[in-house]
């Protein structure tokens, strides 16, 4: 396969005015929105609009306006200001109204050049001069973000800068399917950390094109389908023995079990062998270490992908990316070449199949590491974030951990152990799962953004060529004009309308939606669900101290206090 370039944005493209200008709303929609708690901003005065006094700046052209007032006073203190100083006032100030002028836009700085006549502009916080919204992207962002689009009424599509980024963001169904499933953000914008970590030539961040679309064929035929998850069965069954029995250890042995590390673990073997296969003689801890670090490396905001300061590496994320890029290189080659001496043909794991693949299909060594680590990568951490999200509500609310347990035994009757054939029967579980989706989805800003590959309309608003697009999928679903009592833990609400949060309901799309939906989405469902039932089935949960639910905002939305409990024993499964 050759590997296409990433397509250059066509700043020139024509749009059409009338396309994209009506809007049909469903009726969960109350377009009359603003509903989180508003966080004024701080460069405005009330957090509702922009001061009358920057408004009347932003509407004047503040270079002009400023110029005039020296000119005013000069002429009146004509005798008493000597040219030179008059000069130098002149320049300092021209110099200082031009930058206002640049920064004092709506959406911030780099919106400075994108005022289209006949459009409505779109709304946003001015920010920072040249860093923009950065300060604002902390371990909270999503928050923060739904809190400012709320404050500016501009939760359909809100402005903002990133340094010299252009970026929109959307908290509303609507908006948001524009982004996600129109074609002009097929694309995703390229982070410095996901380039030097090889994920530009796997499927996350390939630009759209016939690499990625072979490489989305190749996944969703050979590891994502359903056949193939339901042969996987096995796997995660065994894993849920090994997990169950550590938990027990932990419990007898300290009294108290802290989840993650059982989660992650379990995550781990199970992607592992799904990818590689039983037979895989690698270190676990060092892959551990190389996920772990991925993340923080990916999941942190660097200067650099804003500004182009080559000749610096401000927190060293450049210089830890190559070395964790060349460990990972190293193990994965090896991984290939060993494989390749022997004979792969009957073998399941994604690894052989990928070898096996017809000549024509066939990936470089060099693009099979890059999409295999994508694939542990990716795996590992979603799934262990979000079933400690499920398994806190669990305790958090031992009535609804009962009435899981109750739909679990009557589904199973006595002493049978649950398996993936279950799930579809267990309606009240698969509500849970789903709820916790809804209240802390693992990708709250969607994990990785999008960007337009053209000019396109969004709503009334003209969006141009080359802006990154984000969807504040937490807004959505934290929006009391789209669910009803949304910050109360209901997962009846789920029993009582059927939603379902594959991606063609954009009031809960977890997963993301349109051509670069995940393609993970039903393995690590299935995982989860399965999982979850195992561990229900097996052991009553409660708190060993007081359940934090605190987040934190790297690549996924995490708790940001690993969960800690305790376990009674159910029943004797077999
Ligand atoms: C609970 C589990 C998971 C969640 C919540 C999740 C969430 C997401 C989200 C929100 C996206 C971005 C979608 C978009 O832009 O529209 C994504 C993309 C992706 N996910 Fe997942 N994911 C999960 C599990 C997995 C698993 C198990 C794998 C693989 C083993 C995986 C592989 C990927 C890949 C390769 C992409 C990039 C797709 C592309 O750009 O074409 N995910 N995921």
């Amino acid at each position: 396969m050759t590997f296409e370039p990433r397509s250059t944005p066509n700043l020139g493209h024509p749009v059409n005015p009338t396309t994209n200008l009506n809007h049909f709303t469903p009726p969960y929609i109350n377009v009359n929105q603003p509903t989180y708690p508003s966080e004024p901003h701080p460069l405005f005065s009330h957090g509702q609009s922009p001061s009358p006094l920057i408004s009347l700046f932003l509407k004047m052209n503040a270079y002009l306006l400023a110029n005039l007032c020296l000119l005013i006073l000069f002429f009146e203190t004509n005798n008493q200001v000597p040219w030179p100083l008059f000069l130098f006032l002149f320049s300092a100030f021209s110099f200082f109204t031009c930058v206002l002028n640049f920064w004092l836009v709506p959406g911030g700085f780099a919106w400075r050049n994108n005022s289209i006549k006949n459009y409505p502009k779109l709304k946003g916080p001015i920010g920072w001069p040249l860093l923009g919204t950065i300060p604002s992207m902390g371990s909270l962002a999503h928050r923060k973000l739904a809190s400012v689009a709320s404050s500016f009424d501009a939760i359909r599509l809100m402005a903002f800068s990133l340094g010299n980024t252009r970026v929109i963001i959307s908290s509303h169904p609507e908006t948001a399917k524009d982004i996600l499933c129109g074609s002009a953000f097929s694309d995703r914008p390229i982070k410095q950390s996901a380039q030097l970590l090889m994920f530009e030539r796997a499927i996350g961040f390939a630009p759209c094109g016939e690499y990625w679309r072979h490489l989305r064929r190749i996944a969703s035929t050979h590891m994502f389908s359903p056949r193939r998850i339901a042969n996987l069965e096995g796997v995660r069954q065994s894993i849920a023995d090994d997990m169950i029995l550590r938990v027990r250890g932990e419990m007898k042995r300290s009294g108290v079990v802290e989840l993650r590390g059982v989660l992650q673990r379990g995550a781990l073997s199970n992607v592992l062998e799904s990818v590689f296969g039983s037979c895989l003689d690698v270190e676990r801890d060092e892959l551990e270490f190389m996920i772990k670090e991925g993340y923080e490396l990916i999941g942190r905001y660097n200067w650099e992908d804003y500004f182009s300061f080559g000749f610096l590496d401000f927190y060293g994320v450049r210089r830890r990316c190559y070395k964790l890029a060349a460990r990972v290189n190293c193990i994965v080659t090896e991984i290939i070449k060993e494989r390749k001496k022997v004979e792969c043909k009957g073998r399941n794991d994604f690894l052989s199949i990928l070898l096996n693949l017809a000549e024509e299909d066939r990936l470089s060594d060099s693009d099979m590491v890059a999409v295999l680590w994508e694939m542990i990568f990716r795996g590992t951490d979603t799934v262990a974030i979000l079933l400690e999200w499920v398994m806190a509500r669990m305790i958090l609310h031992p009535d609804i951990q009962a009435k899981a347990q109750q739909e679990l035994d009557a589904c199973l009757g006595d002493r049978r152990q649950v398996h993936d054939s279950d799930i579809p029967n267990l309606l009240y579980l698969q509500a849970i799962v789903k709820e916790v989706l809804r209240m802390h989805p693992p990708g709250p800003l969607l994990s990785w953004a999008r960007l337009a590959i053209h000019d396109v309309h969004i709503d009334k608003f003209f969006v141009p060529a080359g802006t990154t697009a984000m969807v504040n999928m937490w807004a959505i679903t934290h929006d009391k004009s789209i669910w009803k009592d949304p910050w109360t833990f209901r997962p009846e609400r789920f029993m009582e309308e059927e939603v379902s949060v594959m991606g063609s309901d954009l009031r809960l799309a977890p997963f993301g939606s349109g051509r670069r939906v995940c393609p993970g989405k039903a393995l690590g469902l299935a995982t989860v669900h399965l999982w979850l039932a195992r561990f229900l089935n097996q052991f009553t949960w409660s708190p060993s101290k007081e359940i934090d639910l605190s987040e934190c905002l790297r690549l996924s939305l995490e708790m940001k206090r690993p969960l800690t409990c305790c376990v009674v024993g159910r029943s004797s499964i077999m």
